[in-house]
């Protein structure tokens, strides 16, 4: 049993005392605990593959912060790697791959991992972290959506206009959608995998969603995160598991009716949607995490509690809210203004939620 039980209270909209607080990204560069692991292991990628270095980075921000959730150390593009791309990052690029996804023949060709075999070091961390966190609070794991993965194979990295996976949709729709259907079966495994390895949530993440328009945004992303929640929940309904499923698209706010159609339980919300609106318009059916501006992070303490406590005054006394940055703490942020920010949630969410009826 969790010790913590607060973020899963949260979504599935039960009555929780304080507003379970967690942070995307909260491993990483902006800890300089986290950059001297890093500089020991020699690469991102390197504590990603190891499981002991991926457990002890998880571990960090919880050993500073009082924060509600753990989420598993890695990154999304380990499926793509796993499918033997090659993936690598490069200083002041971001990642690359050896062997990017191009024509309809490479799509064919490609192999869906075994996340048990090829994708054994995620499993592994996961294993560790659950034994290291001895069920203080839960963890989430996480994959990267259908779409949002293809853009990174297809693009070969990141990118600004993304022509050559947005070339493929509207010139051979066919091979985009072999390429996301192999995609969504990788994903589900990886996720019901580590869900067996002990994740408590699981998050998917589409970074690249809003670039899509309105019926591609439905026809090349949502259908995908569809399949994939719909595997998941059968999984979880025959071991009789509860998992929440939580979908993030940045720049999805136009389309949270469609998402929160999806039977996920949680929907995920960037800094530009209006959080009370977005409660109005969906909280009967799912429960929302968000939408702190990462920026705010900048300001000082004093500001930020400022801006923390309008976000969960939007927000209401209601069920269902788990608080959380619109997008990922950037690396430049000073650690300390996080510490602010996780103790004006706590005061305020205890505030607006005792007042409740
Ligand atoms: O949230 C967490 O703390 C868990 C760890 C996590 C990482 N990546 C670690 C990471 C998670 C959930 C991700 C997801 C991820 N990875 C996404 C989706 C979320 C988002 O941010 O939109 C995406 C698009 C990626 C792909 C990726 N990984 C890029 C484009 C980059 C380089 C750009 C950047 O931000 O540095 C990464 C590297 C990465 N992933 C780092 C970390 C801590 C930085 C690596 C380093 O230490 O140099």
């Amino acid at each position: 049993m969790l010790k913590n039980d607060l973020l899963i209270k949260a979504l599935l909209r039960q009555a929780v005392p304080r507003t379970p607080v967690w942070i995307m990204r909260q491993a990483g560069r902006y800890l300089p605990e986290y950059l001297k692991v890093r500089s020991q292991a020699g690469d991102f990628m390197t504590l990603c593959k190891t499981p002991e270095l991926a457990c002890r980075v998880t571990m960090q921000p919880l050993e500073r912060f009082d924060l509600d959730a753990a989420i598993l150390f890695s990154d999304i593009l380990t499926i793509p790697d796993a499918m033997g791309l090659g993936l690598q990052f490069v200083k002041d690029e971001g990642p690359v791959f050896a062997r990017p996804v191009r024509t309809k023949r490479d799509i064919v060709n490609l192999p869906i991992p075994d996340p048990i075999h090829e994708l054994g070091y995620v499993v592994d961390a996961v294993k560790a972290i659950k034994t290291e966190l001895n069920n203080k609070v839960p963890l989430i794991g996480f994959s990267g959506s259908p779409w949002t993965l293809a853009t990174y194979m297809v693009e070969g990295g990141s990118s600004k206009v993304f022509s050559k996976i947005k070339g493929l949709i509207y010139e051979q729709p066919e091979t985009a959608h072999l390429l996301l259907d192999k995609l969504a079966k990788a994903v589900e495994l990886y996720l019901i995998a580590q869900i067996q390895a002990g994740v408590n949530v699981c998050m998917i993440f589409d970074t690249w969603g809003g670039v899509l328009t309105p019926q591609g945004y439905q026809d090349f992303s949502l259908q995908y995160m569809k399949k994939i929640t719909a595997g998941i929940n059968q999984y979880c309904a025959n071991n009789n598991i509860t998992i929440p499923v939580v979908l993030f698209t940045k720049q999805g706010g136009q389309w949270l009716e469609s998402i929160a159609d999806s039977n996920c339980h949680a929907v995920g919300i960037d800094w530009t949607v209006n959080i009370k609106q977005a409660r109005e318009l969906v909280g009967h059916k799912v429960a929302i995490q968000g939408n702190l501006d990462p920026a705010v992070l900048y300001a000082t303490p004093a500001q930020i509690r400022e801006h923390v406590k309008k976000v969960i005054y939007d927000f209401g006394p209601h069920n269902g809210h788990v608080f959380n940055l619109g997008h990922g703490i950037y690396p430049d942020v000073n650690p300390d203004h996080l510490t602010a920010l996780i103790a004006a949630v706590k005061e305020s969410s205890t505030q607006v939620l005792s007042s409740r009826a």
